[in-house]
Parts: C-alpha cells; structure tokens; sequence
C-alpha cells in the first residue's frame, strides 16, 4: 500500500490554505492536512512524505505562523523523509523577495535531515531575485505559485507538479 502523506501548512491571507486543499482534495485517501497554526509542527514525524507550503511575506519573510514554530521545525529528525515544497508568493509586487521563504523551509528542513524532491524549472515566471532557487539557478526548489498575478497558471502547474511529487515519493 502507498504511505500516507502529510501536508502541513501555514496561511496568512488563506491562498496557500486553498491550494493546500486543492492538492489534498486530488488524493483524499492519502494526504492528511495539518494547519501548522493550529497543530504546530511535531507531527511531521510521523510520515515519510511531507508536502510543506509556505507564502513569503513582509520582503523575503517567514510567514507568522511558519516563523513561531521554526525552531521548533529546526529540533525535529527529519532523517529519511522525502519533502516537496510549495510556495505561494508575488512576482510583480515583490519581486526581489520572490519565494524568499520557500528557500528558507528547503534549507531548515535539509538541516534537519530531510531531502527534498522535485525542483521545479523558473520558466514562465518574471522576478528579480529568490532565495528559492536550486544551486544552477535554474529551479525552484519547490513549486512556486504566485495567486496574485498568474492565478490561471496555477491549475496547470499543480497538474504537472503533483504526479511528479508521487513518483518522488513512491521512487
Ligand atoms: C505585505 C505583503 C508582503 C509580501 N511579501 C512578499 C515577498 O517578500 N515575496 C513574495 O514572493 N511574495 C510576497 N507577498 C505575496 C504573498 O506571498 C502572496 O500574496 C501569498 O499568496 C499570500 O499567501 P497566504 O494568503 O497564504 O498568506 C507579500 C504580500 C503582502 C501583502
């Protein structure tokens, strides 16, 4: 039987809670939401598949609740666990801090001793600079979404991007 996957969260202004939804709702018998603000970080460690979304506020920041529980993420043994990444943040509007805080999970969870899977390619989007971006500066390290200005992109990428995060997780 496939591993069950656990989708953990944090939201500000409630897109990254929507996509959350949106990618649970593709596979309800597998992935279980955690809504970090509520139920903090501790039960990552009960899967072997994480799924983490983050949106960057305030110019390159943790959004609140990803940031009130980071030490907390940083104590965790996260040795042999596979991690896709999902960011959500605005390329027109802050586009110097693009996806800053979804570079900043990858490295907190690459400490903690996690892997993470499927970098995702920077085609198709328009930013200045990222924290986010894979060592040949041409990926994400994760799914970058950006709800405020290429919303109708986003149906399409998580199409592409979901079977890609199964294959990692089941390789
Ligand atoms: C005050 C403010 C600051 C923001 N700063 C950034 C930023 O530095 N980098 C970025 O990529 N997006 C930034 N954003 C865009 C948010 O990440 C984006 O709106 C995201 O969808 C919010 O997700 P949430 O609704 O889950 O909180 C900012 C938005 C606001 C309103």
């Amino acid at each position: 039987m496939a591993v069950s996957i656990g989708l953990f969260y944090a939201s500000t202004t409630g897109n990254t809670e929507q996509i959350a939804d949106q990618i649970a709702a593709q596979l309800p018998e597998r992935i279980r939401l955690h809504d970090i603000a509520v139920e903090g970080v501790s039960a990552m460690v009960e899967y072997t598949c994480l799924i983490l979304g983050i949106p960057t506020w305030d110019f390159g920041e943790l959004q609140e609740d990803w940031d009130e529980h980071w030490d907390a993420l940083a104590a965790l043994d996260l040795g042999g666990k596979r991690v896709a990444l999902f960011g959500l943040g605005d390329q027109l509007g802050y586009g110097e801090w693009f996806q800053d805080a979804m570079g900043l999970l990858a490295q907190q969870v690459r400490s903690a001793g996690a892997e993470v899977v499927v970098p995702w390619p920077i085609e198709g989007y328009s930013f200045e600079a990222s924290r986010a971006l894979t060592a040949d500066g041409r990926h994400f390290v994760g799914l970058a979404l950006d709800e405020d200005g290429q919303h109708g992109e986003t149906e399409e990428r998580l199409q592409a991007w979901l079977p890609q995060v199964l294959a990692a997780f089941d390789a």
